[in-house]
């Protein structure tokens, strides 16, 4: 049986036009014309105002944070339940990330918390520099209320909307909202560009300091001087071609994960104790990857057997996110937990979702996942 993967990557089939023109006007070299094809081309799908095209979600979190002259000691508000890709980047800056836990409704931040945590920073003498806030498996989080807690305390928002590219907070794309958003086209994103990201804002200034710091801190003189430290983030126009290619099909991907997220919950959700990551109200969520979660009572085997049952099948499926709040990585690092993500991630399992797969793939996954339960 051929292998069915988590979130693979999906050629669109235009991928290789782009290329090919790349390499007809001989722009192999770091930057040209796709890049700024591709960070234009993004700010007409999503509506953001500005747009860098980078190496990775990582380096644009990265950037953002110096944007907001985050640096040593300070510290920074970061969702628990997500990938440590979010938060790494605080400790790149010598800075201490502060793990808010997620409500139930949407999986991500929880606003109530998020608003004793800045509290009792403060009461502690410590009032945090900035919060990135995580957009889950493609839903975003309830940015109305999480925003309007920063805001009463002066602290900027990051969307981290790495996972999340077409999904929507009240009809507007998440990553556009907050002042500073972050995207990733890395290979198991809805689209890739092999490896990648973005960083999106509001202030044409911001993002013009950012291409300074990603290219090297490069003062505008013939000869190269510098007065800061750089970093070289830039993405090249040979991937920028592919990412071109992969935007032309966004939207049908967003349908096609919605309908595998559909389709595995019209089969499953009969079986006792198998649910579903909710939708909240507030937006569509891309469904990046269908999220159940399997309450092990009524069955005899565990989420692990499970998922290793499904593995032998030749089948990936992968436990949620561990919260950043249980990483040995931050074990210094304050939190603020309600024990919803801890729970979840004990329960949870993310199916294969490539919007490549037929609905034979995803059948096959539902008869061994069926099996594997042995209800
Ligand atoms: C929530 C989240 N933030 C940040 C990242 C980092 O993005 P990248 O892999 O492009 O560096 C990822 C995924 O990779 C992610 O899922």
């Amino acid at each position: 049986m051929d292998r069915l993967y988590l979130s693979p990557p999906h050629l669109s089939g235009h991928e290789l036009e782009f290329v090919k023109d790349a390499f007809a006007s001989n722009w192999i070299a770091p930057l040209g014309p796709m890049v700024d094809a591709f960070e234009a081309e993004m700010c007409a799908y999503t509506g953001a105002e500005n747009a860098l095209a980078l190496s990775s979600g990582t380096a644009a979190l990265h950037l953002a944070l110096l944007l907001l002259d985050v640096g040593p000691g300070d510290e920074v508000l970061c969702s628990s339940f997500t990938f440590a890709g979010s938060a790494f980047p605080v400790m790149y800056l010598s800075a201490i990330p502060v793990f808010i836990d997620c409500e139930r409704e949407s999986w991500n931040m929880d606003p109530c918390l998020l608003e004793k945590a800045i509290e009792d920073r403060i009461k502690k003498g410590k009032k945090p520099k900035a919060a990135v806030v995580v957009h889950l498996y493609g839903q975003s989080a309830d940015l109305d209320a999480i925003m309007a807690v920063c805001s009463r305390h002066e602290i900027p928002v990051i969307e981290d909307a790495a996972e999340s590219l077409g999904g929507l907070y009240k009809k507007r794309h998440t990553g556009t909202i907050a002042p500073l958003g972050v995207l990733s086209f890395n290979g198991n994103k809805i689209i890739t560009t092999s490896g990648g990201g973005m960083l999106l804002g509001h202030d044409a200034e911001k993002i013009r300091r950012a291409k300074y710091f990603a290219t090297q801190a490069r003062e505008n003189l013939p000869h190269y001087e510098h007065r800061a430290v750089g970093y070289n983030y830039r993405m090249s126009n040979i991937v920028a071609a592919v990412g071109r290619g992969q935007l032309k099909v966004i939207e049908d991907r967003v349908q096609r994960k919605r309908a595998i997220f559909d389709f595995y919950q019209k089969a499953l959700s009969k079986l006792p104790g198998i649910g579903f990551m909710p939708e909240a109200p507030w937006g569509r969520s891309n469904r990046w990857l269908t999220c159940i979660t399997i309450d092990e009572k009524p069955h005899r085997a565990t989420v692990e057997q499970i998922r290793m049952t499904l593995e032998k099948d030749n089948i990936e499926s992968r436990p949620f996110w561990k919260p950043m709040h249980l990483q040995p990585v931050f074990k210094n690092c304050p939190s603020y937990a309600n024990g919803v993500s801890e729970k979840l991630f004990n329960r949870g399992l993310c199916l294969p979702s490539g919007t490549g797969m037929s609905d034979n793939d995803l059948a096959r996954v539902i008869r061994c996942l069926t099996a594997a339960l042995n209800v």
